[in-house]
């Protein structure tokens, strides 16, 4: 008889990472519902009301949480077959300032639709992006992301076909970088010379041009830019674990422009059309490709030459 597939969703409490679990459950892979709250992975559960999920907590910035998920699962599976990371969360960065509009200033303005850089003038009204909360986004969406990685890679060697799938963004595309930072557009790119330590030193280079308020004399993004760059040192840093580990297939996957609370009820398709393309790439066969970005179902390019937010 075949063994059944364990997989790990973080932030699966509600949005896409709730329906993620949802239609892993239904294909027969028991899942592991992880939420930063406790009691709110354990209300997810019972409102899902299946056989083969159950909730445990984890905060993927808190290294003693990621090791007691990891005990947990090597107790009572001991390996993990699929993992998928819901990248948390962007709204750190928005929320403050979209909580006092009521959001609805947000969503008249088009909502995460409208976020190209050639608008940012019209934005600062909207959207305040402090350098303590873009700190923070790269500190939970990279490192914490990397954390939960690292990890949980012994137990997925010990699968026999063992997934790992990062929910990224169109926003990880190195379109949203300038022309004047077309070197390290290159460099991001250039998977066979990139390494880890690269990836952080170019953190740290938009963390510093950030604080001095020289995004744009760099090429950086200018808006949203901390969860840009996050999601594009993701991206780059899902590459090398593929690279690293050839057995491992580890891929990004846009879900899409999602009805949650992420993007204040702004989106274009619902959490189950979203869910979509991170469980195709979940359950790809042995021989699917591995370091690529799917944009929602479909293999797309790293750095797109013009990109529309769909
Ligand atoms: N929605 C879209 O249109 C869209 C588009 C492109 C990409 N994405 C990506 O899709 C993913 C899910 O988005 P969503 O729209 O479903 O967002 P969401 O509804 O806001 O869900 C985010 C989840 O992350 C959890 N979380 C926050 N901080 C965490 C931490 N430190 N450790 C573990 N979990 C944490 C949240 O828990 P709490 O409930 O406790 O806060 C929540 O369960 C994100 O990676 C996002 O970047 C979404």
């Amino acid at each position: 008889m075949e063994e059944k597939r364990c997989a790990v969703v973080t932030g699966a409490n509600k949005g896409i990472g709730y329906e993620i679990c949802r239609q892993l459950a239904i294909q027969g892979v028991q899942v592991i519902l992880t939420a930063l709250n406790e009691s709110q992975g354990m209300e997810a559960v019972k409102k899902l009301n299946l056989p083969n999920v159950i909730s445990h907590q984890l905060d993927i910035k808190d290294p003693s949480s990621v090791a007691r998920l990891a005990n947990f699962i090597e107790t009572h599976f001991r390996k993990l077959d699929i993992l998928v990371i819901i990248i948390p969360k962007n709204i750190h960065y928005y929320k403050l300032r979209m909580i006092k509009l009521d959001d609805k200033e947000f969503r008249d303005g088009g909502g995460f639709v409208n976020l190209v850089d050639e608008k940012a003038h019209l934005l600062t009204h909207i959207i305040k992006e402090p350098y303590e909360l873009g700190e923070k986004c790269l500190e939970i969406n990279y490192y914490g992301t990397k954390a939960v990685t690292e990890a949980l890679l012994p137990l997925l060697q010990l699968s026999k076909s063992p997934r790992i799938v990062n929910v990224a963004s169109i926003y990880e595309d190195l379109y949203w970088f300038h022309n004047d930072n077309e070197k390290l557009k290159e460099e991001l790119q250039d998977i066979k010379t990139l390494t880890k330590e690269r990836i952080e030193e170019i953190i740290q280079w938009f963390l510093n041009d950030f604080k001095a308020g020289m995004l744009k004399e760099n090429g950086w993004p200018l808006t949203c830019c901390a969860y840009k760059v996050s999601k594009a040192a993701l991206n780059a840093y899902t590459r090398l674990v593929a690279r690293k580990f050839p057995n491992i297939m580890v891929n990004c996957v846009h879900p899409g422009y999602v009805v949650t609370e992420m993007t204040s009820q702004t989106g274009f398709i619902t959490t189950e059309e979203g869910a979509k393309g991170p469980v195709m790439v979940a359950l790809l066969p042995d021989d699917g490709p591995s370091g690529v970005f799917f944009d929602k179902t479909q293999i797309a390019p790293f750095s797109s030459a013009d990109l529309k937010v769909e």
